[in-house]
């Protein structure tokens, strides 16, 4: 098993791309935007279809963690180039009914799933080539949460970050610390040298960019939960912490894409698609 890391720059996102040399699975996009111009591009999903490309690699599935807030999520690309199908938590629906009240997108919006190809729940497995994935529902940050396991290997999503950094934050609709927290104890009752990666860095300090951990690692060295944090302390913490947060830089562009399974929304008339902007509707403004 081969696995090849994407680091986005402006998002601080990791990319995976996991394989057996035949056959991949891409785990968590990116479909780059900035916000100053409202310009979207495929620069980050074009430098991972030119790894894919020279590996001669074919993708059946392309997924999500979760409903990023902080990022579009890249998943078109690759469904439209290497016919992947696009797959996240069966829960995702919950995430979609949210925001479709809050950007007021109408009762035609689907809330169960769709558009996503595939909708995978906990102990499911995918299998791709000589590999197979098996989903861990993982809430806390979101209700949704899923990570994925391939091999000794786990794909974090948003959980655990590297250890000089700590946990998620728990404040989006649906987050819960206390679930995080359980949802952290099910990934340290892992044997300690399951490898894993996570799906953001945020380089602490401005040191260089670093994607993997283990088990053992995090339960000796996570600054926000170690394996001797309680529940208490982590839910005090973590609580205290997310009150102070703002909101991620690209959460309203980036969710009503995301939950659209990364589609833009259908062009008006005039063949243009816009995105919504609510007022006075997220917290997490500093406050
Ligand atoms: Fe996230």
């Amino acid at each position: 098993m081969e696995i090849q890391p994407f680091f986005d720059e402006q998002t601080s996102t990791l990319t995976y791309v996991v394989h057996d040399g035949r056959f991949a699975v891409v785990i968590d996009p990116v479909r780059n935007y900035d916000p100053k111009s409202a310009r979207t591009s495929w620069r980050s999903a074009e430098e991972v279809a030119a790894h894919l490309d020279r590996e001669g690699l074919s993708v059946p599935y392309v997924i999500d963690t979760h409903a990023h807030a902080d990022h579009m999520t890249g998943l078109p690309f690759f469904k439209a180039r290497y016919g992947a199908r696009s797959v996240t938590g069966s829960r995702v629906g919950e995430i979609q009914r949210v925001f479709r009240d809050i950007f007021d997108l109408g009762d035609a919006f689907p809330v169960d799933g769709r558009p996503f190809d595939v909708l995978i729940d906990e102990g499911m497995r995918l299998r791709f080539g000589s590999l197979e994935v098996e989903a861990l529902h993982t809430p806390g940050h979101t209700p949704a949460h899923m990570s994925w396991k391939i091999g000794d290997a786990v794909f974090l999503g948003d959980t655990l970050f590297m250890p000089d950094y700590g946990t998620a934050r728990c404040d989006f609709p649906g987050g819960s610390a206390s679930t995080l927290y359980d949802s952290i104890q099910r990934l340290y009752a892992m044997p300690e040298a399951t490898r894993l990666f996570v799906c953001h860095d945020y380089r602490p300090g401005g040191r260089p960019v670093e994607h993997q951990t283990s088990v053992g690692e995090q339960k000796r060295k996570n600054v926000q939960i170690d394996a001797h944090t309680t529940r208490e302390q982590y839910v005090a913490f973590r609580e205290k912490k997310d009150a102070e947060l703002e909101a991620p830089a690209l959460i309203l562009p980036s969710i009503q894409v995301n939950i659209r399974a990364g589609e833009l929304p259908e062009p008006a008339a005039n063949g243009t698609a816009y995105l919504k902007i609510p007022l006075d509707k997220l917290g997490g403004c500093g406050r």
